[in-house]
């Protein structure tokens, strides 16, 4: 089984629920406790996107903004998830996503415990599995894990009695990331529907996790999105978009101009060289001549276009220092965003939970 044949078929296995479908999507009450609210949600997991439906994003959006209304007070904190107990344990490096998620937990009153694999018993050659049993014995209902081997949190649910949140998987999917890409397009482009709207995602797909959850989440929203970068850096997206995975199109193009042109949003991807074989690039330099996200390659796109890129950043590789900081960028607001969507996250998950099983 790949990931993509198991994204494939989950996302055409998915059904919304009436509410949800019906388009009546109503924010929780975000200081109440999660379980005394009426939600259509009904997955005890994030793991990825595929198996998310227009609607269920749709409540994943309006719970966000209930957050940021949260976050916007003096004291940004509401006792919703107290009592649970959140471990985040990182097999891979991070800043944004690791303190977003716990900066979100300790918001919703949760109680919070940081493992780095490197400092614990996974380097003594505990496995995965045990290292789950033993979080869950130690009282974590939510776990929240990044590891470099796509498919890892698949596993660590099934022995997990609790949730468990992908904070980015090998290459296979980043789903928080993809939902405060969404957040933030939808809070920055004007009338916020990404219906028809041309989104550019711009690099290094093959290796990218963030790429690989965007797809899901913004052709679910109808986004005509374009898939850019050099061929090596494409192989497997072009059958991916022939087939239309779940009925969702998208155009995988290695023709920067083509791309470009009246782009709407404009999303670069780093140069995953830590995840890289060599042979794939003929070297940095040439990568940022050819594909490099400049102001003059930018005047191809729309004059308003929105310039994004989910950091860490390579300056001067994959985007030019002068567009990650221009007027249209929405990078800071993208890692701001990322707060807030996990709170929301964090709160629908555990109502399940809570709840003792699916909505
Ligand atoms: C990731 O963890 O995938 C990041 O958010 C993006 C990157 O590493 O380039």
């Amino acid at each position: 089984m790949t990931a993509e044949t198991d994204r494939t078929a989950s996302a055409e296995g998915s059904a919304a629920p009436a509410s949800v479908a019906s388009g009546e999507i109503k924010a929780p009450a975000v200081d109440a406790p999660p379980e005394t609210q009426e939600v259509a949600w009904r997955h005890e997991h994030l793991l990825d996107v595929d198996g998310l439906t227009r609607g269920e994003l749709e409540l994943v959006m309006r719970t966000t903004d209930a957050m940021r209304e949260v976050l916007s007070r003096p004291i940004p904190k509401v006792p919703a998830l107290r009592g649970t107990n959140v471990t985040i344990l990182f097999y891979e490096a991070s800043t944004r996503t690791r303190v977003s998620f716990e900066v979100a937990a300790k918001n919703l009153s949760c109680d919070v415990v940081n493992i780095a694999a490197s400092s614990s018993s996974v380097s003594k050659g505990e496995s995965l599995v045990d290292t789950v049993r033993t979080i869950e014995a130690l009282g974590a209902h939510m776990l929240v894990m990044r590891h470099p081997a796509s498919g890892a949190p698949y596993l660590a649910a099934e022995v997990f009695g609790g949730s468990v949140l992908n904070g980015g998987d090998g290459w296979h999917g980043h789903p928080s990331q993809a939902l405060l890409d969404l957040y933030t397009l939808r809070t920055t482009i004007p009338g916020g529907s990404l219906d028809g709207k041309k989104v550019v995602i711009l690099g290094d797909s093959l290796h990218s996790r963030v790429a690989r959850s965007n797809i899901w989440t913004l052709t679910a929203m109808g986004a005509d999105l374009w898939i850019c970068g050099p061929s090596t850096l494409l192989r497997g997206f072009e059958g991916w978009a022939a087939r239309g995975a779940a009925g969702r199109r998208f155009t995988v193009t290695s023709d920067m101009g083509a791309a470009l042109k009246d782009a709407d949003v404009v999303m670069a991807l780093r140069i995953q060289k830590e995840r890289m074989s060599s042979g794939l690039l003929p070297s940095l330099r040439e990568y940022a001549a050819r594909y490099g996200l400049t102001q003059e390659r930018l005047r191809a796109a729309k004059p308003d276009v929105i310039i994004m890129h989910p950091g860490p950043m390579n300056e001067g590789v994959e985007i030019a220092a002068d567009v990650a900081v221009d007027p249209r960028s929405v990078i800071t607001a993208q890692v701001t965003n990322g707060v807030a969507v996990r709170m929301a996250m964090l709160y629908l998950l555990a109502g399940i939970r809570r709840r003792g099983g699916k909505a």
